[in-house]
């Protein structure tokens, strides 16, 4: 998300003429855009920002602007704290930064701070510039914000009610990512399974995925990420007939534990995400599925911890993601009692990263010998004959070719298994 977001910053600046910086003592401009997810996300901005005040001594013209969660979170705040700040803008007000440069704020000599971090009901109708990474794939957003309220997340706090992009913008910006060349395009949503719920069109994220589909020139379509709870078999049923609809899911179970998943406010049980898991592998044959895993949360004890070593042994997720509890600023889970040691939390993180590790491998071997076709993202920066791609199932293809076939779908006999990629070669 936040990647995406710095894609539209850029974008901004890019229409104005202004470049990209080789390194920050050439900078007019430096933006910090932050991630407060968990709190190790929080420590490297306040690191980063710290030695930025060098930066801003050395050249008393340079404007430094927060940007993303933490600046919501902090707001005004921030510039107490850090007087060398210029501007501070939440995640739902990009736009701001289009006012700041017209208004020439960049350009003036004064220290003028200003913050905009307010609701801003007009940010999902607004279409940005926006400066991509590489030409081939390409983040979209559908939708903004969330309305789940996970007893752990600070996201609906930062980023704000859950609000779609109407779906014909949608389609205008994939159209012409298509006529731009791009082959892939990754929708992008905190529960893509609500998208539409509050839209005056009557659409549902199903029927956005058809409509998607019909756009010539795309040939991949992949989304992120999913709400168990609102998993639907409408979804599967599309993930099944839409061909160009990646056979690949990422489902974030978070625990095994019922008990765990109620403070945690998920609202399932173990049994029922299981029970969407099994419908989707029968239904959609070879597809991936991956999760995020939240060790320690507030009360889980060893036996809450088993169930989630079970769950990924039972399911046997192709990737997982796992992190240690964080606590996050007003949230719930900061009252719950029970909060578990660190040390604990770093034995359990190990021990969930060991097992995935183990599956992971073991379903990578398990396609050596296979002929898997696959979207070449580029060459590695090293090595320009090292080309490197992506299944359908999202698994990391190197193999040695051509740099005319970035952009191309290729078929590959995947010779090599390693941890988290295959090595194979072109036929
Ligand atoms: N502590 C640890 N992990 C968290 N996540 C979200 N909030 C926290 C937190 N406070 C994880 C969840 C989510 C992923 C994006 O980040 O697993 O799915
Ligand atoms: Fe956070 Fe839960 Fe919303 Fe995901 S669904 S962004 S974990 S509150």
């Amino acid at each position: 998300m936040n990647v995406h977001d710095s894609e539209k910053i850029a974008g901004i600046f890019s229409e104005v003429g202004h470049e990209k910086s080789v390194d920050t003592g050439d900078a007019d401009v430096i933006v910090l855009n932050t991630c407060s997810i968990r709190e190790k996300a929080e420590h490297k901005f306040y690191s980063d920002l710290g030695r930025l005040k060098k930066a801003k001594t050395d050249n008393p013209n340079l404007k430094i602007a927060v940007a993303g969660c933490i600046a919501q979170q902090e707001g005004e705040k921030l510039f107490k704290r850090f007087p060398y700040i210029d501007f501070v803008f939440g995640p739902n007000n990009i736009d701001s930064l289009q006012k700041l440069i017209n208004g020439e704020l960049l350009s003036t000599l004064k220290h003028q701070q200003s913050t905009f971090i307010d609701v801003n009901p007009d940010y999902p109708s607004m279409i940005f510039p926006m400066k991509r990474a590489g030409g081939v794939k390409a983040w979209v957003s559908i939708m903004y914000g969330c309305d789940n309220f996970c007893a752990y997340c600070v996201v609906p706090y930062t980023r704000g009610r859950e609000r779609s992009r109407p779906s014909a913008d949608i389609y205008r910006e994939a159209e012409k990512l298509a006529a731009d060349g791009f082959k892939e395009i990754n929708l992008l949503g905190q529960n893509v399974n609500s998208y539409g719920r509050k839209l005056d069109e009557e659409i549902d994220f199903p029927e956005l995925l058809s409509k998607l589909h019909e756009i010539d020139g795309i040939e991949r379509i992949r989304f992120v990420t999913s709400h168990p709870k609102d998993f639907s078999e409408k979804l599967i049923k599309a993930m099944k007939d839409l061909p160009k609809v990646c056979n690949h899911m990422h489902l974030p179970i978070q625990a095994g534990s019922d008990k765990v998943l109620s403070l945690m406010n998920r609202k399932y049980t173990y049994n029922e995400y299981k029970e969407k898991i099994d419908l989707l592998k029968s239904n959609v044959p070879d597809i991936a599925i991956t999760t995020d895993i939240i060790v320690g949360f507030p009360g889980e004890t060893d036996e809450d911890f088993r169930l989630t070593m079970k769950a990924l042994s039972e399911i046997e997720y192709d990737g997982a993601f796992a992190f240690k509890y964080s606590r996050r600023p007003g949230t719930k889970a900061l009252e719950l009692p029970d909060h578990v040691d660190e040390d604990i939390k770093s034995e359990r993180l190990a021990s969930v990263q060991k097992l995935q590790e183990t599956i992971s491998y073991k379903k990578n071997k398990e396609l050596e010998g296979k002929t898997l076709e696959i979207l070449v993202e580029g060459s590695s920066d090293t090595n320009e004959e090292k080309l490197t791609g992506r299944t359908t199932t999202n698994k990391i293809v190197n193999y040695h070719g051509e740099r005319l076939d970035i952009g191309n779908m290729v078929n590959i006999r995947i010779l090599e298994a390693k941890q988290y990629s295959l090595y194979g070669e072109k036929i």
